[in-house]
């Protein structure tokens, strides 16, 4: 499916703090190339990476003190992006400077402002409670790199009804292929949920809850506009007849999912998980590493399969099934968020 753009004015996420060092990394995001590192005062700087002189990225140059020089002719740019030398004359044209954007870094997590920077409010960052508090175990995985529209890999992640499907060794099973899935697309997040109570556990809580006997298990899909989803999972013994408020007195998960489109058919997934279980084992992170990765993996063949097939000529378009109310509605609300950004 065609895509018309991207949302600029939002926070993406560039990192994982643990990527930014005093070395110059050129990222590109929303196609738009950006040079990034750590000033001396150990904040992130986020400069165009495109020299105005003859457009060699800035990357390719070397920084001094906190400017960066132009690996070229050696124009010289601040980390605001404002030019400070010009070898060979004295004056400074007007036009020569660089876009700086809004960088900010929490949770171990660097976002970038890709739009108006009048715009950019820190409070507007994504936020978890569970962050910070001892209960609660986090961890950073990877970041999967997929050739796939972002549209495409958002629809999966509000989209409970793939894992019976496509994931059977871990996140599902054949118990949860006829489960309807409920949504809701009041407010800001749009969440598709569904239980399956009184059912053998999947792969992940076999090995992570050490359950033997039936579970009631559930899925909470959140998608954050534009491009962060959240899924709460988990699993608690049949027996306890779990209430959906009740979900920490489970085994509960949440894993999380930060797209950054780098342009229409490649998007990076940078997931991690928090937990209220196993917290502060190491061992235990690792392996559900690998448990994710298997997943992920699989999410991947399928989403650069149909992106491949997307490019084809199309005399038809997608039937749109029951389970699809939660990837309509993303793609209506991304439609006039792009809209607004616009005007
Ligand atoms: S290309 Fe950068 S100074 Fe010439
Ligand atoms: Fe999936």
């Amino acid at each position: 499916m065609s895509n018309g753009g991207y949302v600029r004015n939002a926070w993406y996420v560039a990192g994982w703090s643990s990527e930014f060092d005093d070395s110059l990394k050129r990222v590109v995001i929303l196609e738009q190339p950006v040079v990034m590192y750590r000033t001396s005062n150990g904040l992130v700087a986020a400069l165009e990476d495109q020299c105005p002189h003859r457009l060699l990225p800035l990357s390719k140059g070397k920084r001094l003190g906190d400017d960066i020089q132009c690996g070229y002719h050696g124009m010289t740019f601040n980390c605001e992006g404002h030019c400070v030398r010009v070898p060979g004359q004295d004056n400074i044209p007007s036009s020569a400077y660089v876009v700086a954007y809004p960088v900010q870094e929490k949770h171990d997590i660097v976002f970038i402002w890709m739009g108006d920077p009048d715009k950019a409010d820190a409070d507007t960052l994504f936020d978890l409670p569970q962050f910070g508090n001892d209960q609660w175990h986090a961890h950073q995985g990877d970041a999967l790199h997929l050739k796939a529209n972002y549209l495409n890999v958002a629809e999966n992640l509000v989209d409970p009804a793939h894992v019976s499907f496509v994931h059977p060794t871990t996140l599902g099973n054949a118990a949860s292929e006829n489960v309807p899935v409920h949504v809701d697309t009041e407010g800001d997040v749009l969440v598709a949920w569904r239980w399956i109570r009184d059912a053998p556990p999947i792969g992940f809580f076999q090995k992570f809850g050490g359950f033997s006997g039936n579970v009631d298990r559930w899925h909470y899909y959140y998608l954050h506009l534009p491009c962060t989803a959240v899924i709460d999972f988990g699993s608690a013994d049949t027996s306890m007849a779990l209430e959906e408020e009740a979900r920490d007195d489970g085994v509960r998960i949440f894993a999380l999912h930060f797209l950054t489109p780098v342009n229409e058919h490649y998007t990076i997934d940078r997931w991690m998980h928090l937990r209220n279980a196993a917290v502060g084992d190491h061992e235990a992170s690792a392996q559900m590493d690998d448990l994710f990765r298997v997943a992920f993996n699989e999410d991947k063949e399928i989403l650069e399969a149909i992106d491949e097939q997307e490019l084809l000529p199309q005399s038809r378009k997608p039937i749109r099934l029951a389970i699809d109310k939660g990837p309509s509605v993303y793609r209506r609300r991304i439609a006039s968020l792009i809209e607004e950004n616009r005007e």
